[in-house]
C-alpha cells in the first residue's frame, strides 16, 4: 500500500493485517523500520486526536517527524497543496499525513508526487485512520465483524467517519443502520427514530453535530435534537446486554450524547483514542516499509 486515502481502496486482507499489527504493538512489539524515514503532518483543519496520535505513533515507530505548521506555511502566501507537498518531497520527506477541508483533495496529488499520502480526513469525504481504529475497537470487543449490528446516529451526511465505517463494516459482514433527521441522511436510507434499534444494536456510534459545516437544518435546536436523536441516559437503559457506545470525538456533551454516558461502562470512547495510537503505528509502519 503506497497511500491510505479512502476505505474503498483498502482490501479486507489489508484491514486485518493492520489490525493484527496494531494488536502486536499494543502487546509491546518493537517497530520494524530498517532505515530512517521522514514524515510531516499537514493539518489544514483543526485536530486534537488524529494529529497528536499520528505524531506519537510516528515517533514510537522510529520515524523522524519534520514539524509543519499550516498556519505559518507558505500556503498563506497562496502556495497550492500540490506545490507544498512537492516541496516537502524535495526536502526528503517520505510520507505526509494530511487533513484538509476539500473533499478528495488527494486526487490533485496523485500525479507527479512520489511522497506517500495518508489521509487524516478530507472535508465530508473519508477518515480512513479513524475507520481502522473503529474497526480495531469493534474487533477487540466482539472478535468478529460478521453479524455485528452497528447503528450510526447523527450527522451522517457531513460525516467522513460514517462513510468510511459504512464502507468497511459492510464489506466485512456487519449490518449498518443509520438514525438521523431526514436532512442529514445524505445518500443513505435511515431511520428517523430509535425504536427497535436500541435493543438490537451491538454498537451504537454517535456522530458529532458539525456546526462548522453549517449542519443545522430548519427547526434544529440542541434540545430537540437531543430529545429525538441523542443517546440519553434514559435510552441507554434500553440498549442490548453487552452492547457498546462509540463516538469518534470531539464530543458535544449534552447534544448527541448525555455527558453521564461518556465514561459509562458501555462507553469505549476513550478506548478508541488509545486504540488509535496502535492503529496509526501500524498504518505508518506499513506504508513506510512498503516504500523500501
Ligand atoms: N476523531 C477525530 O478526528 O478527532 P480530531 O478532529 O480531534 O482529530
Amino acid at each position: 500500500m503506497k497511500n491510505l486515502l479512502s476505505m474503498d481502496d483498502v482490501t479486507n486482507e489489508e484491514i486485518m493485517t493492520i489490525l493484527q499489527r496494531a494488536a502486536e504493538f499494543e502487546a509491546g512489539a518493537k517497530p520494524q523500520l530498517e532505515k530512517e524515514y521522514f514524515v510531516a503532518n499537514l493539518f489544514f483543519e483543526p485536530s486534537t486526536r488524529t494529529k497528536t496520535s499520528f505524531e506519537s505513533a510516528e515517533r514510537r515507530i522510529g520515524a523522524t517527524v519534520i514539524p509543519f505548521d499550516a498556519g505559518f506555511s507558505s500556503v498563506l502566501k497562496g502556495e497550492t497543496l500540490y506545490d507544498t507537498v512537492k516541496t516537502l518531497q524535495q526536502s526528503g520527506i517520505d510520507a505526509v499525513i494530511i487533513r484538509h477541508k476539500e473533499d478528495a483533495y488527494y486526487k490533485k496529488l496523485l500525479q507527479g508526487i512520489d511522497v506517500s499520502i495518508i489521509n487524516a480526513g478530507d472535508g465530508a469525504g473519508q477518515h480512513p485512520s479513524q475507520s481502522l481504529l473503529d474497526l480495531y475497537t469493534i474487533f477487540k470487543e466482539f472478535g468478529k465483524f460478521e453479524g455485528i449490528n452497528v447503528t450510526i446516529a447523527g450527522d451522517v451526511s457531513h460525516s467522513r467517519v460514517a462513510k468510511s465505517d459504512a464502507i468497511a463494516l459492510t464489506r466485512l459482514g456487519a449490518t449498518i443502520n443509520f438514525v438521523c433527521p431526514p436532512a442529514w441522511q445524505g445518500e443513505y436510507e435511515a431511520h428517523h427514530n430509535w425504536d427497535e434499534l436500541l435493543g438490537q444494536s451491538d454498537v451504537i456510534m454517535l456522530l458529532r453535530v458539525q456546526h462548522e459545516r453549517n449542519a443545522a437544518y430548519e427547526g434544529f435546536t440542541v434540545e430537540t435534537y437531543r430529545d429525538q436523536y441523542g443517546l440519553t441516559v434514559a435510552r441507554e437503559k434500553h440498549m442490548k446486554k453487552g452492547a457498546i457506545i462509540m463516538h469518534p470525538a470531539p464530543i458535544n456533551r449534552g447534544v448527541e450524547i448525555d455527558s453521564e454516558l461518556v465514561e459509562h461502562e458501555r462507553s469505549r470512547i476513550f478506548a478508541q483514542m488509545k486504540n488509535g495510537l496502535f492503529i496509526r503505528m501500524a498504518i505508518v509502519e506499513h506504508i513506510l516499509k512498503g516504500r523500501g
